[in-house]
């Protein structure tokens, strides 16, 4: 389960050294891991793009954490005047800099990115998987692409359950457990519509890092490490565990089959991997372990163009994604009824934490039952995200007693009755456009199926679907009907890839995460951190978070990060406290005075890296 991992060192020595190689040619920039990179002077802008204005936003305020929180207070993030991009990987977020850098705008840099990352990243960044992207341009225009996978045309409601009825693991292991992966079609539609450079150019340095390889760093070879076993249950010859080995930190990982897969894509386009050699190996790998992706899958898949959600939060406004994730709706409804309060009790406070909790609560209980894809089954948007529906929510708040799950479905039902290892990236250019993209294979190295011949992993994202209404998935959600298994339709996500507009509508976050359904919390929290508590983003980013998913019924904290005093009022309030070393994996930037600051998750591993 991703979100309980350790955190890690923040980066491998070998993933700064192929982001230092990029980084000499991009000039001031900076890769960051402990968030505490020098500044470059504001200003210092190349290529005579104007500088953009400064973020319309109240003073900064100091933030406090408990005393036995392990991240600290005023611990900065990287700073570039000019532009930024922030990832799980220094080298992938290097090579979106240097795309920049060569005139490439923020939508190339970050499909640069997406490739990039499906090399150095290969536990979550993808080719085999899907994802979404929000895109705002500085002209004010903006989209949402939504390359989900979806399932198979062979796929059947009850094809996770064995013969008793009961739920396997297939849906999270092996062949079956694969959808019809989105990423290149997505990443090349992007491209088409906003990007001013070929997809040969963008995809340049992921070809490179493939071929030439790369120094493996902590974080990849704890990673390789920790599935290596399942990973070596369905192969022994990838390049991530050489004579069944797990590849050790300082070890170069050369992928040359990925290498071969990616220069096709570059050459063809699309069609390279939905329609040719790579569509077989595919096909071939599935036939190989019982899978059931065709080639009439594939050839079938199409990525689809979105209005993203739009919700304003105090005058900020969000834009998000919408179905079929549930991240925009989710982070809406729950932030509409955290607005009903005049004023929200401060960071750190029993009361604060009962409220947050509370609102998301009510937040996934419609997300369980109503959220699915729209294609297949009708959702009521419109309702869940009025200020409206969340008036009535709020009421169903008790100030000082937490509801329990169960008892809320009746008072739901009735204020619903009137009128109606994923990982996520953020880039920002000198003009202002912005991108925010997660991407994911579901679980960390998705189903652990390595495709032979094509060198890349496929994912295990069957598993989002309800495989069986009503009993939890991976992550412990019970999800209803409406995400049950249903040939060609896509599993409801929780990827939430954020950004927001201060009030004078300029950028001011970029943001998403990792994480499965603590995606939704952690992003929100890392922008109410921003709006609301006034955090700097280095604050916003290092406090402590909490979770609620509504089942199971309890509010999820990080060990430390509630004063002992509050833990015990929190359980006075009837909140199930239920400690995890970690939640959540943000990558965020912020527009601040005279630029941008980049923060990749102070809790795991990544790079800010800008000029
Ligand atoms: O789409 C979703 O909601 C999940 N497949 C995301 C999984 C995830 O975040 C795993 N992460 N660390």
């Amino acid at each position: 389960m991703l979100f309980t991992g350790p955190s890690f060192p923040r980066h491998s020595v070998a993933a700064l050294f192929a982001a230092a190689a990029l980084c000499s040619t991009v000039g001031a920039c900076s890769s960051s891991s402990s968030g505490t990179a020098p500044r470059t002077a504001p200003g210092a802008a190349a290529g005579g793009v104007t500088p953009l204005g400064d973020p319309a936003i109240p003073d900064r305020q100091a933030a406090q954490f408990p005393e036995q929180w392990r991240l600290k207070t005023g611990a900065g993030a990287t700073f570039a005047a000019q532009v930024m991009a922030v990832s799980n990987s220094p080298a992938a977020s290097a090579a979106a800099a240097q795309i920049m850098k060569d005139g490439g705008n923020a939508v190339d840099a970050a499909v640069a990115l997406g490739f990039a990352l499906a090399v150095t990243w290969p536990e979550a960044g993808n080719i085999g998987g899907g994802g979404y992207t929000i895109v705002r341009l500085a002209d004010g225009r903006t989209a949402a692409l939504d390359y989900r996978e979806v399932a198979p045309l062979a796929a059947t409601r009850n094809m996770y359950l064995d013969a008793n009825g009961k739920l396997t693991d297939k849906s999270v292991y092996g062949h079956l457990a694969s959808g019809v992966p989105g990423a290149v079609a997505g990443l090349t539609a992007l491209l088409e519509r906003y990007g001013t450079m070929k997809l040969a150019a963008v995809m340049k340095p992921a070809i490179a890092l493939a071929r030439d390889g790369f120094v493996v760093d902590t974080a990849l070879s704890g990673s390789i490490e920790r599935a290596s076993k399942t990973l070596l249950r369905f192969q022994s010859n990838s390049p991530f565990t050489p004579n069944r080995k797990p590849l050790a930190a300082g070890a170069r990982l050369v992928q040359p089959d990925l290498a071969r897969t990616l220069q096709a894509i570059a050459d063809q386009g699309p069609k390279a991997f939905y329609a040719s050699w790579i569509a077989d190996s595919l096909v071939a790998e599935m036939q190989r372990g019982g899978g059931i992706i065709t080639k009439a899958d594939l050839a079938a898949y199409t990525p689809v163009w979105r209005a993203p959600i739009r919700t304003s939060y105090r005058g900020y406004a969000l834009l998000s994604m919408p179905p079929s994730s549930s991240g925009g709706v989710t982070m809406a409804e729950a932030m509409n009824v955290l607005e009903q309060y005049p004023t929200l009790p401060a960071y750190g406070s029993t009361r604060w934490f009962h409220l947050f909790g509370s609102a998301y609560q009510r937040a996934f209980i419609d997300r369980n039952a109503k959220l699915a894809d729209p294609a297949f089954v009708p959702v009521p948007l419109a309702q869940l995200t009025s200020k409206n529906y969340a008036a009535k929510l709020r009421t169903t708040i008790n100030d000082t007693r937490a509801t329990p799950t169960r008892d809320l479905d009746a008072a739901m039902t009735q204020a619903a009755r009137e009128p109606e290892h994923t990982t996520h990236y953020s880039v920002v250019d000198a003009h202002g456009n912005a991108v925010a993209t997660t991407t994911t294979l579901n679980n960390s190295w998705g189903s652990s199926v390595w495709v032979r011949g094509a060198g890349f992993m496929l994912n295990d994202e069957m598993d989002d679907f309800a495989a069986q209404p009503g009993k939890p998935n991976m992550y412990g959600l019970v999800q209803g009907e409406s995400n049950a298994i249903q040939p060609g339709k896509r599993m409801l996500s929780a990827m939430s890839p954020t950004i927001v507009l201060d009030p004078k509508d300029q950028v001011l976050l970029v943001v998403g995460a990792a994480g499965g359904p603590t995606i939704i919390t952690g992003t929100s929290q890392v922008i109410l951190n921003v709006i609301e508590h006034r955090m700097t983003l280095g604050d916003a980013m290092r406090a402590p978070r909490v979770h609620h998913q509504a089942l199971p019924d309890s509010l999820t904290f990080e060990a430390g990060g509630i004063r002992p005093a509050v833990l015990d009022s929190l359980r006075g309030f009837g909140h199930a406290m239920r400690e995890l070393r970690s939640l959540v994996n943000v990558n965020a930037i912020m527009r601040v005075k005279g630029g941008w600051e980049g923060l990749p998750e102070p809790r795991r591993s990544g790079g800010a890296i800008g000029y």
